[in-house]
């Protein structure tokens, strides 16, 4: 299927009981891998403030950072639907400018969906933003760009009122009219009862196995992140040691100048390299 996906697909994948695939990208070559690798979704993920940019969180990245990644993702990608993350504090000030700056994300990257953290307390900005024509995607649970109240990237949910709180905040999203919700890092039961009430899709990432889709992070699968290492994350390759090794060798090559061999080496035609010794004695 070559059609770019859309959130009504995304909805039929759920009641046909079909797992939606979602991976972060955040330039042309990981976009074009994901897209190879046949994800559903694309995420441009403000996780590139981590894995990008070397920020420690989330908070530093700004709209132009996102705008600047979101464009070559999708200028990669052709079938996955590009979900692109609302960076800290673009929708918490008026709804307004959750509008203005939801607008310049779509306008600029010609990215689907806006993705913003939060429940209840966000819920009227994401009803006004899909009013205007724009799918939005929840993100619930640890949400990152929450990580100086929660003091850390903990599970949440583990207290029945907390968990209880995830419920209604992943209802009072649906209401609003969200297209999808991500559920991150809170107990698998709490997941499930949320899938379950829920008839928009959910995806999860350290929420257990019963989500309608499962996220992680392009860097995280290919082990080319070496800092943190969530316990929900698997590794499927050892990509940063492979890499560092082949770049290790270029500069080995060049010190001991066995690079370049004769087989990459130009060389002038005898009659060329005549006339270019005589005019250069
Ligand atoms: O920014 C991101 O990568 C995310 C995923 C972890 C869901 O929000």
């Amino acid at each position: 299927m070559n059609k770019r996906i859309t959130t009504r697909v995304l909805q039929e994948m759920k009641h046909a009981g079909t797992k939606i695939a979602m991976i972060t990208a955040y330039d042309f070559p990981s976009a074009k891998v994901v897209e190879e690798a046949g994800a559903d979704i694309i995420l441009v993920g403000d996780s590139l403030g981590m894995v990008i940019l070397g920020y420690e969180n989330t908070i530093p990245v700004t709209i132009g950072d996102m705008v600047h990644h979101g464009r070559a993702v999708v200028r990669a990608s052709k079938r996955a639907l590009v979900v692109i993350d609302m960076p800290f504090m673009t929708y918490q000030i008026s709804t307004e400018e959750a509008m203005r700056n939801a607008a310049i994300l779509l306008q600029e990257t010609g990215a689907t969906v806006v993705k913003l953290e939060g429940g209840s307390e966000i819920a009227p900005t994401v009803q006004r933003i899909v009013a205007a024509g724009i799918p939005v995607m929840g993100h619930i649970g640890l949400t990152p760009q929450h990580v100086g109240k929660f003091g850390g990237f903990a599970v949440q949910g583990q207290e029945a009122i907390q968990a209880l709180k995830l419920v209604e905040d992943a209802l009072a999203l649906q209401d609003a009219g969200a297209c999808a919700v991500v559920l991150e890092a809170i107990p698998w039961q709490v997941a499930q009862i949320i899938t379950q009430r829920l008839t928009i899709p959910t995806i999860g990432i350290g929420a257990g196995i019963h989500c309608d889709g499962q996220v992680l992070v392009y860097h995280d699968i290919l082990g080319l992140q070496t800092e943190i290492k969530p316990k929900f994350v698997k590794q499927y390759g050892n990509f940063f040691p492979q890499m560092a090794q082949a770049v290790g060798n270029f500069v080995a090559e060049v010190k001991e100048k066995s690079f370049p061999d004769d087989k990459r080496t130009y060389s002038m035609e005898e009659n060329a390299l005549r006339i270019f010794n005589e005019k250069t004695n």
